[in-house]
């Protein structure tokens, strides 16, 4: 058995999970979901079930994580107080992984798309009309090459390991992800239409925040974003140094993936009005806002062809910045199956993510087939049906079978005085009543709405 890896310092460990929370979910999903659910009021709301809901079930899964330093499926097996619970942990664990390796296949879809699109900027800058119309256009090859090409990148990433692979690539892609970001925001909003999508994000439309889909939204974009329920933050939190504080860490986790998402919107929203003053269309037929795939690869490249040379550059930067998003979470995704095929069938890291790798590849390019029939309910059952569910289970794992005293010296490794604490004194009550019933609650109204 080879060793564990072992993330080198708290830096290193930020970067890598950081990378995971903030992806396409930030960029893309927060600021679509802000702007077509009431701007702020949605911000609100999104802010209160993070830090209420969403922090806590990640807070699950990381101290759960680094207790068993191992995959999910040991991990909540090794908590089990039966034959019962160990079966339910097993099933939990398993379940995490298939919901996971389904994300990843829809996933690397659009971080094909967005591979496509970061490469048609310079294919039409130097002039390459015909490459550049082949990426630009929405063909089945096209999807499937990419598909491919960034299933790739995650694999020639995971496959280098904790420390050279996931966290060296996390060191070095976020904070080229931040200077992106605030670059192009500073840009965009120097542009005409930029104050009217500063509006829509900002101020809010509260007789939207009172509609039934909205805190289901919310939820759900909380716990995509957070990565949760699937054993992404588990196994990287089984990778942290027993000398970390975890309370600290998770806060920080949880404030670093809430400012990245509430930065995205600056950018997003204004780059839609922009685009509206410059007389492209950015909504729908039945008069939505555009979202989803509709936005990122038709109303933002619009924007960009309407702004001439320096509109290429730009497009460069925003395709090369969703490229990073969705890579330094794609490897995260990767890693919990194969940190499960590695520890419990002592399979070596290169087989494990050549073999996990192939088979996931396989499954999207089944999707990028089927599009119309798989892509949307792929999308549904794995991310609001399955990732909350599965995160209450995480929460129930801690707070009803694991003995309390378990999580206490968990926690103390890297927080000596934790017991006396305002956050000790609220956890027991809170995680086994409050958090579970109101995940429950939002999941309920998700089924019956
Ligand atoms: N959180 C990432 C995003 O916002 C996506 C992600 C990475 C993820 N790992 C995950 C989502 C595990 C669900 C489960 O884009």
């Amino acid at each position: 058995m080879t060793a564990r890896g072992e993330f080198s310092s708290r830096f290193g460990f930020l970067m890598a999970a950081s990378g995971s929370a903030i992806g396409l979910g930030n960029v893309w999903g927060f600021p679509t979901n802000a702007a077509s659910n009431g701007g702020a009021a949605f911000v609100l709301v999104y802010l209160l079930l993070a830090f209420g809901l969403a922090h806590p079930a990640l807070m699950a899964e990381l101290i759960i994580g680094r207790h068993a330093r191992s995959n999910a499926v040991r991990a909540l097996q090794g908590l089990a107080t039966g034959p019962g619970t160990r079966r339910l942990g097993t099933v939990v664990g398993l379940a995490g992984i298939v919901t996971v390796s389904l994300i990843l296949s829809f996933y690397a879809i659009i971080g094909g798309w967005m591979l496509a699109w970061a490469l048609n900027a310079p294919a039409s800058l130097l002039g390459l009309t015909s490459v550049s119309s082949w990426l630009r256009a929405d063909s089945v090859t096209r999807n499937a090459l990419f598909d491919v090409f960034f299933m790739g990148l995650t694999i020639v990433i995971v496959l280098a390991g904790v420390r050279q692979g996931i966290e060296k690539w996390g060191r070095r892609l976020m904070p080229s992800l931040l200077g992106i970001l605030l670059m192009l925001i500073v840009y965009v909003l120097t542009l005409e239409g930029a104050r009217e999508g500063l509006a829509a994000y900002l101020v809010p439309d509260f007789s939207k925040a009172l509609e039934p889909g909205l805190i289901v939204a919310a939820l759900g974009q909380a716990f995509f974003s957070l990565s949760l329920g699937v054993g992404t933050m588990l196994i990287y939190g089984s990778y942290l140094s027993p000398r970390e504080n975890l309370s600290t860490v998770g806060w920080m986790l949880a404030g670093l993936d809430t400012s990245f998402a509430f930065l995205a919107g600056l950018l997003v929203l204004p780059a839609m009005y922009v685009a509206l003053a410059n007389g492209v269309e950015i909504y729908d037929a039945s008069g939505a806002l555009a979202a989803g795939p509709g936005l990122i690869v038709s109303v933002l490249p619009a924007l960009f062809d309407t702004m001439g040379l320096a509109g290429q550059f730009v497009a460069f930067a925003f395709f090369v910045l969703m490229s990073i998003a969705a890579l330094t979470s794609s490897i995260s995704m990767l890693e919990v199956p194969v940190a499960y095929v590695v520890e419990s069938f002592g399979m070596t890291r290169r087989r494990a993510t050549a073999l996990i790798g192939g088979l996931v590849s396989l499954v999207s390019l089944t999707i990028v087939f089927n599009f119309g029939l798989l892509f949307d309910l792929v999308v549904t059952l794995a991310t609001e049906y399955s990732q909350p569910l599965l995160s209450l289970f995480f929460v129930i794992f801690v707070a009803w079978i694991w003995h309390r005293n378990g999580v206490l010296e968990e926690l103390q490794k890297g927080h000596a005085g934790v017991e006396n604490t305002l956050f000790w004194r609220i956890w027991p009550v809170y995680m086994r009543f409050i958090c579970p019933l109101a995940i429950l609650a939002v999941y309920v109204q998700l089924i019956f709405l």
